[in-house]
């Protein structure tokens, strides 16, 4: 009797979930149960036998059942616990505010930028990423040749097996929508042309899709002093500072000619960049005369119309207006670098609200 109590009280405690400790019911309690078992044979005992027996056994089946009953209480309780803690919800916080997203940096500026543009009467003008080699190099003056072709780290489409003509490019810059705006449009014409570029480089400084802002005026009598006194009032609005000082460096493009290379002054005291003071020169962008041979492949006639361009990173004035250290950072989907650099929803650039 007692090795089947200690038997079935260890079984009944150390049941871990409900069908465990029905096992263990069965196995004592049950029709063919063991306890049941001895509970028959009390009919085959001699009298006595059966009478100091019976009382006993009785005992024992009450204690397995109770036991069996307390545990499964027991058990109900640890589930329901269980469960009260899983789904546990405080219905006295306030609702979850609803998380706003925010403009990228990128988008901002291009609407910035953009804005600018359109005050001084340009339009934007797009065209395609996969770009064909005669938008995006021979009509820019950039024969197969030309060392510019190796120097933009270009990415070339794959053509099937067969087909000899020249590959499409990612374009490498947004100069070859001035050739689409040209051709699309014709003399005069203004536009600027922002989008994605890529060329196969990757560091701090560089990323293999980044993206320029492309300017293009056309008209009979534009000069260089047109060029400047742009980009001056653009900067000045842009980074908004009240005076700019430029610095046109002689340069080199394929595409214009002359070419300048603009610098803006700026110091870097304090480790803080600011424009407009101090000993240093940042470079921003490329511009020039609209080369004649670029021109005449847009379809205008370069004795009776001239123009100027220039093209410069959007990557890049973001990082300068808004401080922002690494390029790669941008395109890395980091949530909390977009909320902490990203711009609310409702503060679109306005002429009346400013940049
Ligand atoms: N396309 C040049 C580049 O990606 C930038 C550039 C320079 C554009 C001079 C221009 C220009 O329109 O006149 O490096």
């Amino acid at each position: 009797m007692d090795e089947l109590r200690d038997k079935y009280l260890g079984a009944v405690a150390s049941a871990s979930d409900e069908a465990a400790l029905e096992e263990v019911r069965l196995a004592a309690l049950g029709k063919k149960g063991e306890i049941a078992l001895r509970m028959r044979e009390l009919g085959t005992m001699p009298p006595d036998q059966r009478m100091a027996t019976a009382p006993a056994l009785n005992a024992l089946r009450d204690e397995v059942a109770a036991a069996v009953a307390a545990r499964k209480a027991a058990l109900q309780d640890a589930a329901l616990d269980e469960r009260l803690r899983a789904e546990w919800l405080d219905v006295s916080l306030p609702p979850r505010p609803r998380r706003a997203g925010t403009i990228h940096p990128i988008t901002q500026v291009t609407d910035e930028v953009t804005q600018i543009f359109a005050a001084l009467g340009y339009a934007v003008a797009e065209g395609p990423q996969v770009e064909d080699d005669w938008h995006n190099f021979d009509a820019l003056n950039i024969a197969p040749e030309h060392p510019a072709r190796q120097e933009h780290d270009t990415f070339y489409m794959a053509r099937s097996e067969g087909d000899n003509r020249p590959p499409h490019v990612l374009r490498t810059h947004t100069s070859p929508v001035q050739i689409r705006a040209m051709m699309g449009q014709g003399a005069p014409l203004r536009v600027i042309c922002p989008g994605r570029v890529f060329r196969a480089d990757y560091d701090q400084t560089h990323s293999p899709m980044f993206h320029q802002v492309e300017g293009l005026a056309i008209d009979r009598a534009i000069t260089m002093a047109n060029l400047k006194w742009t980009l001056e009032e653009f900067l000045k609005a842009f980074f908004e500072v009240p005076t700019v000082d430029l610095r046109f460096r002689a340069s080199h493009f394929p595409f214009t000619e002359p070419s300048a290379e603009v610098d803006i002054r700026c110091s870097w005291e304090g480790g803080t960049l600011k424009l407009g003071e101090g000993d240093s020169w940042l470079e921003i962008l490329g511009s020039g005369m609209v080369h004649p041979k670029v021109l005449t492949a847009g379809g205008i006639d370069p004795t009776e119309w001239q123009g100027f361009a220039f093209g410069m990173g959007i990557d890049r004035l973001a990082m300068l207006k808004y401080g922002i250290p690494d390029l790669r950072a941008f395109f890395e989907s980091d949530l909390r670098w977009l909320r902490h650099y990203g711009f609310g929803a409702l503060e679109v650039p306005t002429l009346a609200g400013g940049v």
